[in-house]
């Protein structure tokens, strides 16, 4: 194709874009190209994820709002799955957009020279809404990215090498982020990678204390504890009460940085703006984002407590990492209106009581029919259910898919179903799902004999 030809067929795509009211035939084009492209250019392994979740077709999405996804032809689904826990704002938040408008009409990304204000005023909030004296931020654009700059800033910080992550933790897929990752299929192609990390068994205080007494026996110095508060991509796992704590002290007694990746627990999605608060547990470093950007903007990073930010990172700020658009202007305005949001409309009480309410209906499921659900677990609005076997669970999600619930597996244990709504869900949207749930359950038993 020429250039000429490609900025042509750009047009095209940019009218779609802008046309409110697409005719059939344009969604069928829409959806005819997607598929082929998606197929030919981005990867056939996606496409036949898709498909096979939506029953005969792909569906394309095109519009969302509060706690739904739309299709290209207006088919509704109850967001159930929340961009994995991005969305608990909701979807297209209008006073989060509206702040991210106002800011792209004066500055989208900043100089990288001079100061830009919003990356300080949204550095002293997040300090502002963090437990014990966590302040000193570094802004991201990515989990993954976050994760690595908090391994880093661990072993500039105490000087050791070591890591301890645990059996079955999600921290994301870049190489040291997945280094920390327990679940072998995502590692194994990727070895060697961090050598220096030790598995320990996830809840088990005992476990991660022997690691560290062994590794300091023989002479090796542990940089960092990295847990999730709450395991998500293992299928929701809520470690023993006490757990955090104890991590905390042995972290203390042998001056070992405490990191907790609050990517999918935090900014309210587990009752409380951070699962950490619920436990009275301060990390030294804890990572942030999902829905820290409101589900409009992709920003994350760390915050970690005073004595982490150590002379050499102030003699050159840079050292840690200088990401082009790590806290970006616009993405910046995005947290910024979500922090606000968050309060004002107190969307960790939200997701607390509206996450009791979807456990109640889940639970009686689970009573309804022992020979499919195995457990339901989580709190506030990070909820699993757990089936008999994967291919049951996987059933009964495409049943709910079926019938306009959109949730997805867990990305380490496929038999858990994830319930990460947005927090702006309604207790009719709620009710909903428990009803249209029961119905796919329903067929899932007859269809397995169960
Ligand atoms: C706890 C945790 N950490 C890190 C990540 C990685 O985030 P990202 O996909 O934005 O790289 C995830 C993503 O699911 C996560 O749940």
């Amino acid at each position: 194709m020429s250039y000429e030809e490609v900025s042509k067929s750009i047009d095209q795509v940019i009218g779609y874009i802008r046309n409110d009211h697409l005719s059939d035939e344009e969604k069928d084009t829409i959806t005819k190209e997607t598929v082929h492209y998606f197929d030919q250019y981005v990867s056939p392994g996606w496409l036949k994820y898709r498909k096979s979740v939506s029953t005969n077709s792909a569906v394309v999405e095109w519009r969302d709002h509060d706690a739904v996804c739309e299709g290209l032809y207006g088919e509704e689904f109850i967001d159930c799955l929340g961009g994995f826990g991005i969305y608990t704002c909701g979807h297209r938040n209008p006073e989060i957009i509206e702040l991210v408008k106002a800011q792209l009409d004066h500055q989208a990304l900043h100089s990288q020279e001079l100061l830009d204000p919003l990356r300080g005023y949204l550095a002293k909030a997040v300090a502002d809404i963090t437990p014990g004296d966590l302040r000193h931020c570094f802004f991201t654009n990515g989990g993954a990215e976050a994760v690595e700059m908090a391994l880093k800033l661990a072993r500039i910080a105490t000087g050791g090498k070591w890591f301890i992550s645990t059996v079955g933790a999600f921290h994301g897929k870049s190489m040291g982020a997945i280094s920390m990752g327990g679940k072998n299929t995502y590692r194994a192609p990727y070895t060697p990678m961090v050598q220096q990390v030790q598995h320990v068994e996830y809840g088990n205080a005992e476990d991660a204390r022997k690691a560290v007494r062994n590794l300091t026996a023989v002479g090796e110095q542990v940089a960092a504890i990295i847990v999730e508060p709450i395991q998500g991509e293992a299928g929701i796992i809520i470690p023993p009460e006490g757990y955090l704590a104890e991590l905390r002290a042995i972290c203390d007694e042998y001056q070992i940085a405490l990191i907790f990746d609050e990517i999918q627990t935090g900014m309210g999605r587990t009752g409380t703006m951070w699962r950490c608060e619920a436990e009275g547990v301060t990390p030294d470093i804890m990572t942030f984002g999902k829905a820290f950007g409101g589900g409009v903007m992709p920003i994350t990073g760390i915050i970690c407590r005073p004595p982490l930010w150590t002379e050499e990172l102030v003699n050159n700020p840079w050292l840690l990492g200088s990401p082009t658009f790590g806290g970006n202007p616009v993405c910046c305005a995005a947290a910024l209106a979500t922090i606000k949001y968050m309060i004002d409309y107190d969307i960790p009480g939200q997701c607390r009581d509206k996450g009791t309410v979807l456990k109640a209906g889940l639970l009686e499921l689970k009573e309804k029919y022992p020979t499919v659900i195995h457990d339901v677990r989580g709190i506030g609005l990070m909820l699993a259910v757990e089936f008999v076997t994967s291919d049951v669970g996987y059933s009964v999600a495409k049943g709910m898919f079926a019938r306009g619930v959109m949730t997805a597996g867990t990305l380490v244990n496929s038999k858990c179903v994830r319930f990460e709504p947005a927090a702006v869900i309604t207790e009719e949207q709620i009710k909903a799902v428990i009803e249209r749930m029961d119905a796919a359950v329903a067929d899932t038993k007859t269809e397995f004999s169960l």
